[in-house]
């Protein structure tokens, strides 16, 4: 399992602060920004990473920014992307069970490091259900054939 992580300079706090749990789970991560507490764009790190998920050069992605909703805003417009934001436990099962998230979004600004360390334990440790899902995320994908020849 290989992951890209990304923030903007709201994020940057929580990044520094979930990389060592990272590491703990054996994760093998990889950081694409920003590493300065300056003020930055987050659609330039959210593409990076959603990039790397999108061409399938990692597995998954974490990206944070100051509520989440920017980044997850980018990240969506990636094929194959699955961007979540989750601010709680449930989400985060939730994301992983139904929806198969392959990028997990926090907020840096609303929710503390403890939260966001116990929802990515739970978010790297819950298998996709498949059967229903399953059809509902082709669905997803037959979404996006479909823009993607409209754009043609
Ligand atoms: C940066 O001030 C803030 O707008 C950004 O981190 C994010 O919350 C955007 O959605």
């Amino acid at each position: 399992m290989k992951v890209a992580i990304g923030c903007d300079h709201a994020g940057l706090e929580m990044k520094n602060a979930i990389t060592p749990l990272l590491e703990d789970l054996g994760i093998k991560w990889q950081d694409f920004g920003t590493c300065s507490s300056e003020s930055c764009d987050y659609p330039e790190y959210g593409e990076k990473v959603s990039a790397e998920v999108s061409e399938g050069r990692m597995d998954r992605g974490i990206l944070i920014c100051g509520t989440g909703i920017g980044m997850s805003i980018v990240a969506n417009k990636f094929p194959g992307v699955r961007a979540a934001l989750c601010s709680e436990d449930y989400s985060a099962k939730m994301s992983r069970m139904h929806n198969d998230a392959n990028i997990l979004v926090l907020p840096g600004r609303i929710i503390n490091s403890a939260t966001a360390q116990d929802i990515i334990k739970i978010w790297f440790k819950t298998d996709f259900e498949g059967g229903r899902h399953q059809r509902r995320l082709d669905k997803i994908t037959a979404i996006e054939s479909k823009i993607n020849k409209q754009q043609v």
